[in-house]
């Protein structure tokens, strides 16, 4: 069933990977009726290319820059739902044009969740670089600690998703965003 809002602006998922931003904002569109994009998946589509193979190939700088013009293009969708890569607000350019963009909701959990969600599912670990050279764990803690602060620039809604299950993080987000009249801080 659709449900009508009638907040025109766009709703932005960030956080680690792991967290669901992708399950989440699928969800989050169809209930809201609207348009849904996977930064990652639409970057991979317009450059014929991996993810993993873009990191291998041609260095994360590549990466970052390729992920900035997508991110230029995906936040002139009006009224678009998106989930993006765990590290798109590194750049500071980014974070502007993510609240310029709308409500920003920032999906957290800690480290040893991630880790076993990423366990569990087929396009986890395996399908995702490397970003430093710590295992898994410790490589997830490190990254959520230097992270944070980025996050929590963007954010207008921070939701802890251990415990909850895909729907009721949907949940929580579209009561918060009606509380609040569908506007970002
Ligand atoms: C990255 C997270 C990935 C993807 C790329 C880099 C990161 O997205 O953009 O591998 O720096 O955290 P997910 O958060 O969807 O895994």
């Amino acid at each position: 069933m659709k449900e009508n809002r009638s907040h025109r602006q766009g709703l932005a998922l960030v956080g680690l990977r792991g967290t669901g931003k992708s399950s989440v904002g699928r969800i989050l569109a169809d209930r809201l009726g609207r348009p849904f994009a996977d930064a990652d998946v639409e970057l991979e589509a317009a450059s014929g290319r991996s993810i993993p193979s873009i990191f291998a190939e041609l260095g994360e700088p590549c990466f970052r820059d390729w992920e900035e013009r997508m991110l230029g293009e995906l936040t002139t969708r009006p009224e678009l739902i998106l989930a993006t890569g765990g590290g798109v607000v590194l750049r500071e350019s980014n974070r502007k044009r993510l609240r310029e963009f709308g409500f920003v909701v920032w999906l957290t959990a800690d480290p040893a969740l991630l880790t076993d969600r990423l366990l569990a599912n087929p396009r986890g670990l395996a399908h995702r670089p490397a970003l430093t050279s710590a295992g898994t764990i410790a490589e997830l803690a490190d990254v959520l600690q230097a992270r944070a602060p980025l996050y929590r620039e963007v954010a207008d809604l921070v939701i802890e998703t251990g415990g909850r299950t895909t729907r009721q993080v949907v949940d929580a987000i579209l009561d918060e965003w009606d509380d609040r009249g569908g506007q970002s801080s």
